[in-house]
């Protein structure tokens, strides 16, 4: 029995990841939430033949009643990238439609999971924070910030160059944040060992950290990546769910770190330093979190210097949305 929401339902990537959700059998309700519609959007989806019930809510109005009772709220509301934007160009919309979501969710379901996906991930978890700490619930390990696509185009990208690997299977952990050069892919540290030329992981590294953009420069103007990250979306929280049910699942997240401060030590030693969120491989459980998973080794020089460069361009994301929540 698992209730989730989507919050901006009726976009982009709200339709697939609803669609994709319908069709996961642990999900017993689906609230499907936007500004517009979303009716159709939900009436549709409430023909595909799984048992969960789907329900709509339209506006401002019935959002109380969207993220009362859920478990899961998965958030893509907000604007997209046109070509020439970067993440951060989005801030200033989904920094405030965001804010007023997870408020909701802190006063009608304050246990409920978080999952935010709204663009700038490096900012907008900041800000989930600081709103769920304002309203005296916040637990570090129940919010998340969806990075599940950078680890996905990590295990494409490098099937790209290898036939022989199994994009389906291969898992390379990614750390940092969720925009350009904040993303650091350990390629040195795949599920299993891939050998690529230093110019390769250069070219593959990079490719993985703009991956987006390839998406916004092909849909020239019609908006960034909706089906693949549907699918990444749903992959996300198909995992947070069996997590919740008892399975073993590790997937990497951008997180607050506070989430499991013994376990960020290796994190914090590589070059997250004191920075409050970073993305790491996460074990789930019914508790959220359950700990931070360890790289297992050490990253290659290489990345290790990608994690540095990171950090410095993350501090700063973090400060932004610290202070937008805090109005300073
Ligand atoms: P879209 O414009 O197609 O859909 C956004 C939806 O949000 C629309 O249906 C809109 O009506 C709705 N919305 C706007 N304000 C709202 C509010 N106050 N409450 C509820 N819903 C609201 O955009 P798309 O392509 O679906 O992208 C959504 C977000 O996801 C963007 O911020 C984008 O940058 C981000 N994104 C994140 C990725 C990630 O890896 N985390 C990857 C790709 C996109």
């Amino acid at each position: 029995m698992v209730s989730v929401a989507v919050l901006g339902a009726a976009g982009g990537i709200g339709q697939p990841l609803s669609l994709l959700l319908k069709l996961n059998t642990s999900v017993t309700k689906l609230h499907l939430y936007d500004i517009v519609n979303v009716p159709g959007v939900a009436a549709d989806i409430s023909h595909v033949a799984t048992n969960s019930e789907v329900k709509s809510f339209l506006g401002p109005k019935q959002l109380a009643d969207a993220v009362t009772g859920i478990d899961l709220a998965v958030i893509p509301a907000g604007v997209p990238r046109k070509p020439g934007m970067t993440r951060d160009d989005l801030f200033k919309i989904n920094a405030g439609i965001v804010k007023t979501l997870v408020e909701a969710i802190a006063e009608n379901s304050p246990r409920a999971f978080i999952a935010v996906i709204s663009n700038p991930v490096n900012s907008t978890v900041p800000i989930a924070a600081e709103v769920l700490k304002a309203k005296g619930v916040f637990d570090p390990r129940r919010l998340f910030g969806v990075t599940t696509l950078d680890v996905v185009r990590a295990s494409r990208f490098v099937r790209d160059l290898r036939s022989n690997v199994d994009a389906a299977s291969l898992r390379v952990p990614v750390v940092g944040g969720h925009s350009g050069t904040t993303i650091v892919p350990l390629v040195s540290l795949a599920s299993s060992p891939v050998e690529l030329s230093e110019s390769e992981i250069k070219e593959l590294t990079n490719r993985i950290q703009f991956g987006g953009d390839e998406v916004v420069k092909a849909k020239d103007g019609a908006g960034s990546a909706t089906l693949s990250m549907a699918y990444a979306g749903a992959r996300f929280a198909d995992s947070l769910i069996r997590g919740i049910k008892g399975e073993s699942v590790v997937e990497p997240s951008f997180i607050a770190l506070a989430a499991d401060p013994a376990g960020a030590e290796e994190i914090r030693k590589l070059g997250a330093g004191d920075l409050e969120f970073f993305a790491v491989p996460v074990e789930l459980s019914d508790k959220g979190v359950s700990r931070i998973v360890s790289l297992g080794a050490e990253p290659s020089a290489f990345e290790r210097e990608a994690i540095a460069v990171a950090a410095e361009a993350l501090s700063a994301n973090i400060t932004t949305g610290v202070n937008f929540a805090k109005g300073a």
